[in-house]
């Protein structure tokens, strides 16, 4: 279903190149130092991993091509945070113009799932959906090859915590075993394909009623446009 592509910055667009349309997502990966955000990308983009640890400095990117359906390409551009960054006052600048978000955190270390909220608040804070809304998040807890600690030994309560911190779900994944890993990134490619339909469709609304206001016929509800008039 993919090819890759390294690399290539830039905000959301989507075109229509012949009967494909073409849709560029950006997307952060963010959590605890050595949780595995590079490994999750390395094996989702590169399909590989490795057991040395080199911790990221600042930001890092990939860039992964989907031929999502026979009329859909989809390009996602991976934005990996470095876990030193802690919720500093570089991530509003990384953040900007992300449309989902995967979460990271290290089953074998259950200060690392404590961390999560904080990170979950951080992107909370400094980036939503134009509309306003809080961009998808999906909590990967990594490392699931290894044995686990805390409160992801139960995945009920799991699943609470996601639904109260306003998850768009959970996996636990393993970027060494490869588990989970294409299943977590459809999810949330999902999810942004239908916040971006959601989205399109308000916009197209709102252009039926200016243009009804602006040729006469009518309606005076609807979104207004900044406008000399
Ligand atoms: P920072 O860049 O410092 O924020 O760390 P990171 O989150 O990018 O972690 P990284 O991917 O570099 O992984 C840290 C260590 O965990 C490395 O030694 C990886 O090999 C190891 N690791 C990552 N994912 C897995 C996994 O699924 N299973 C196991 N057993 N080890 C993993
Ligand atoms: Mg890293």
């Amino acid at each position: 279903m993919n090819e890759i592509v390294k690399n290539g910055i830039n905000g959301p667009i989507m075109t229509s190149s012949g009967d494909k349309r073409e849709h560029l997502y950006k997307i952060l990966i963010i959590g605890e130092l050595g949780t595995g955000k590079t490994s999750f990308i390395k094996r989702y983009v590169h399909k590989f991993f490795s057991q040395n640890y080199r911790a990221t400095i600042g930001v890092d990117f990939a860039l992964k091509v989907l031929h999502w359906d026979q009329n859909t390409i989809i390009r996602l551009q991976l934005w990996d945070i470095a876990g030193q960054e802690r919720f500093g006052n570089m991530t509003r600048v990384y953040y900007k113009d992300a449309v989902g978000a995967f979460i990271v955190f290290d089953v074998t270390r259950s200060g690392t799932f404590e961390c999560v909220s904080k990170w979950k608040e951080d992107l909370d804070s400094k980036v939503q959906l134009p509309d306003g809304s809080p961009i998808p998040c999906i909590l990967l807890a990594n490392k699931c090859d290894q044995e686990k600690q805390g409160l992801v030994t139960n995945p009920e309560k799991m699943d609470e915590y996601v639904k109260e911190n306003g998850f768009a779900g959970w996996f636990e994944t393993s970027a060494k075993e490869n588990i989970n890993i294409d299943e977590a990134a459809r999810a949330l490619v999902n999810k942004i394909l239908l916040n971006d339909k959601l989205i399109s469709a308000a916009d197209l609304d709102a252009d039926k009623i200016d243009l009804q206001g602006s040729s006469g016929y009518g309606g005076s509800g609807g979104k207004k446009r900044d406008c000399a008039c």
